[in-house]
């Protein structure tokens, strides 16, 4: 809601040519280091998608505070989208690219239940390249993908219009 979005807004920080010229880089640090905006923002991401999940993803590194905390707050469990090699059983790996860079994502196999509904939760949307896999590691494993939310969403990288035919996408604010 807007008194939430307000709220996230003026604890925002906005760094030009980070990590690298020409990247606008939206930082959340000061968002988790207030109490109440980061317990506002954690509660605001999974209230939209309230009765549709069972567990959130949190996606490594930042999307891991988002749902540690959430998880706190609406009792559903937390899956870990690790980056490559840090899962000790076996996994299933997707690669994909960044806006700077490229990766892989990982997560256990066989650790939820078969269809589980599976909440994707992360503190930015921006190429959509991260989201994508993890919902095609949710997918692989088994599990639905009950949809996709995110603090920040950023317009310009067009990550919405790789995900939106086929996932609930949303997102608190939109730069
Ligand atoms: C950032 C961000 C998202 C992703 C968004 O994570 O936290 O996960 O990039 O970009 P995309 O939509 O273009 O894929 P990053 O990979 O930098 O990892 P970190 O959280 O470990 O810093
Ligand atoms: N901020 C934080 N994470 C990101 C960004 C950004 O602007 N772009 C890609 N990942």
């Amino acid at each position: 809601d807007a008194q939430v979005r307000e709220l996230v807004e003026s604890k925002l920080a906005t760094i030009p040519d980070f990590p690298e010229p020409g990247v606008v880089f939206r930082d959340l640090t000061p968002v988790f280091a207030d109490g109440p905006a980061f317990h506002a923002l954690s509660e605001a991401l999974t209230t939209p998608f309230a009765g549709r999940f069972d567990h959130l993803a949190g996606v490594e590194a930042r999307g891991f505070l988002l749902a540690g905390a959430a998880s706190v707050l609406c009792g559903a469990g937390v899956l870990p989208v690790r980056k490559a090699g840090k899962l000790p059983r076996a996994v299933l790996r997707e690669e994909y690219d960044l806006e700077y860079g490229s990766a892989a994502l990982e997560v256990h196999e066989g650790e939820l239940a078969p269809a589980a509904r599976v909440l994707i939760v992360d503190d930015v949307l921006a190429t959509g390249g991260t989201a994508l896999a993890a919902a095609r590691l949710i997918e692989r494993a088994g599990w639905q993908v009950a949809g996709i939310s995110v603090a920040i969403e950023l317009d310009a990288l067009g990550g919405r219009a790789r995900l939106d035919d086929r996932y609930d996408v949303r997102s608190l604010l939109q730069y």
